[in-house]
């Protein structure tokens, strides 16, 4: 009985001093939020394959992928799309991270090298759902499966286009008038771009 009796009184005050703690820290603040903060590298990796496996786990139940993957009139839509939706925070091939991008923690994943490591329906998954608490959006809400399929497999393209290559397909692209609409809002993003140089000023990084 009296082992009992220790062993609880313990447990209370193991709890209470937890609670104490839990408090300095949130009612305190003391919890550094700067982006540059960076958690101690086992559980920074223990997140990180907890999110690999997540979007393995979850991209096993997304039902099969389209037949017509190849489709080039997609794959133009697809580079427009890249432009337009990811390029800001994922550089395409032979690009370099941009000053948005450099200031994420965690950073926005290289395409280019998650393409060798994920398979089709985890850059779907990812694409279509996203990763909350990353930066990483979801598409899902706004585009249709079709549109993040293509986006998808541009992504697996992504390791044997070169930066030419690549802005060749931009400009092929741009050529054919493809461009980029949001389904809900019919946002036209190249209207945005001029509109917002018509007044000539430009800003530098
Ligand atoms: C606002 C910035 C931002 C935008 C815009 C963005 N992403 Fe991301 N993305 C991220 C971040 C940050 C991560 C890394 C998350 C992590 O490490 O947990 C990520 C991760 C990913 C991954 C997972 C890569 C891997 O290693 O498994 C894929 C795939 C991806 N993004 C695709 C896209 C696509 C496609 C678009 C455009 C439709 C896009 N992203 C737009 C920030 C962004």
């Amino acid at each position: 009985m009296t082992f009992l009796k220790h062993a609880l009184i313990t447990v209370l005050l193991a709890a209470l001093v937890a609670l104490a703690a839990g408090a300095w820290i949130i009612i305190g603040g003391r919890f550094d939020v700067a982006v540059s903060a960076q958690l101690p590298e086992p559980v920074h990796e223990a997140i990180h394959q907890t999110r690999v496996n997540a979007v393995r786990r979850k991209a096993r139940d997304i039902p099969a992928r389209p037949a017509d993957l190849d489709d080039p009139a997609a794959l133009l839509e697809a580079v427009a799309g890249f432009d337009a939706m990811c390029a800001d925070c994922h550089h395409a091939p032979g690009g370099a991270p941009s000053a948005l991008a450099r200031g994420l923690n965690p950073k926005p994943a290289d395409l280019t090298e998650a393409a060798g490591k994920r398979s089709l329906e985890e850059l779907f998954w990812v694409t279509k759902y996203g990763i909350r608490m990353s930066g990483m959006p979801g598409w899902g809400k706004t585009h249709d499966d079709a549109e993040l399929w293509a986006l998808a497999t541009l992504i697996t393209r992504f390791p044997q286009l070169s930066a030419d290559a690549y802005e060749q397909l931009r400009s092929e692209a741009s050529e054919a008038g493809v461009t980029h609409h949001h389904h809900d809002q019919e946002i036209d993003h190249e209207d945005d771009h001029e509109d917002n140089h018509e007044d000539n000023r430009e800003h530098h990084h």
